[in-house]
């Protein structure tokens, strides 16, 4: 089953290009760390962690590498959708920078700082439902709570009614055509996106912020950030985000075995009264030894000769349930899960057509439930198979750690 993902039609440009004159790190801001991860990591992990979206950096100069670095070691498996491009000398400069770097298909844009580095990733879907919703602008705020006083140098001269302000933070989401006609069209500075856009005609509309999305500017802000990180539960969950996803593992096996065995003969895990027996040290169950050592090699435990030697009697004579159930336990103790085992048996005699379905239940059942698929064929009289002299079975197993 293949799933094919869409092109998101969301981006975020995250604007990382400042110099932290302010912090006074001794370096440029995005790049201090706050625990063992930076400013801009711990930006990206919420950036990462809310809905899909292209992501470009906007880097300092000199700095696009590590920028990269960062960008690519927190996106996982979003790794494609990330660009770095360089900053310019006002943060109005880098957003710039940035949208010059918009995907085609992206309809809407959220600006967002690096430098408020534990944002939640509710805030950003907030924003861009938002916009997705209607709205041309969209900034999330907070409450002024401190009562606000207009002053002149040391003279208050009266009150501000605190009702009508509002603490405005990133990211600022906006349709794609109104941010990029308003940047194109700005004549000076303004103190952030909403403000450039309302300059150019739009109305901008609000959403809740969160207390987490503060900027760190100054060096108490960085101990507020460090602080917060670490006593916080979810940053072992947003980490794992930085693991490389796990990778399904595949092996493959083969077992061939000699009519001339006693008793009955057992392939597949069924016992084919009136057949002639496979010899072997257990039941010569070739479709079952191919199967563990196909999952063995997918889950690099060694093979067949590592677990069930000759020298353990308790396996002498012993049937596909036995040698599955226990293959299946050591691949769970080494965390792994089935996916799926293909399995091929090159025999003239037994004849599976009529069995088959049931040697996919039997041998699943001793595997935990896994898909087990068995097909049979004969070789045109060719090789031992052909001569009725053996039984060849070869099988491949998907493995994906857990
Ligand atoms: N920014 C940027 N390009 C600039 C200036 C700022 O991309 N030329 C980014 C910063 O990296 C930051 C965000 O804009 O993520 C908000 O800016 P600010 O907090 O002022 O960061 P700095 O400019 O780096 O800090 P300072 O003003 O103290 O130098
Ligand atoms: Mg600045």
């Amino acid at each position: 089953m293949s799933t094919i993902t869409p092109v998101p039609r969301v981006a975020v440009i995250v604007v990382a290009a400042g110099s932290g004159t302010r912090l006074a790190a001794g370096g440029p801001k995005a790049f201090v760390g706050i625990d063992d991860a930076t400013i801009l990591r711990h930006a990206l992990r919420g950036v990462f962690a809310a809905p899909r979206a292209q992501v470009i950096v906007v880097a300092p100069a000199g700095r696009e590498g590590d920028a990269r670095t960062e960008a690519r070691e927190a996106a996982g498996d979003r790794r494609d959708l990330v660009s770095v491009v360089t900053g310019g000398a006002t943060r109005q400069d880098s957003v710039a920078a940035g949208l010059a770097a918009l995907w085609g298909d992206i309809e809407v844009v959220l600006v967002h700082d690096a430098a408020r580095s534990l944002t939640p990733p509710d805030v950003f879907a907030r924003v861009s439902d938002a916009v997705a919703a209607g709205a041309a602008g969209v900034v999330p705020v907070l409450p002024v709570v401190d009562t606000l006083k207009r002053v002149s140098g040391p003279s208050v001269l009266g009150a501000v009614d605190r009702s009508e302000l509002a603490a405005a933070q990133t990211p600022q989401g906006f349709r794609r055509d109104v941010l990029q006609t308003a940047y194109a069209v700005a004549s000076h500075e303004f103190t952030d996106d909403a403000a450039l856009v309302a300059d150019a005609g739009h109305p901008i509309r609000t959403v809740a912020g969160d207390e987490q999305a503060f900027k760190i500017t100054t060096p108490a802000d960085l101990e507020r950030a460090r602080a917060l990180v670490a006593d916080d539960p979810v940053a072992p969950v947003t980490a794992a985000l930085d693991a490389p996803p796990p990778v399904p593992r595949v092996g493959v096996g083969t077992d061939v075995h000699a009519f001339g065995g006693d008793g009955s003969l057992w392939l597949a895990g069924l016992e084919w009264p009136g057949e002639s027996a496979l010899s072997g040290h257990s039941d010569g169950d070739a479709v079952a030894h191919a199967i563990v050592d196909a999952l063995l090699a997918a889950a690099g435990l060694g093979d067949i000769g590592t677990h069930f030697g000759t020298d353990q009697p308790e396996y002498a004579g012993a049937h596909a349930s036995a040698f599955l159930a226990r293959t299946h336990a050591l691949l769970g103790e080494a965390g792994f899960r089935i996916g799926n085992v293909s399995v091929q048996v090159q025999a003239n005699r037994p004849r599976f057509a009529a069995r088959r379905a049931e040697a996919e239940r039997v041998l699943s059942a001793a595997l935990g439930g896994a898909a087990v698929s068995v097909s049979a064929t004969t070789t045109d009289g060719l090789g031992f198979t052909g001569r009725t002299e053996g039984v060849a079975a070869f099988a491949v197993a998907l493995v994906v750690p857990v």
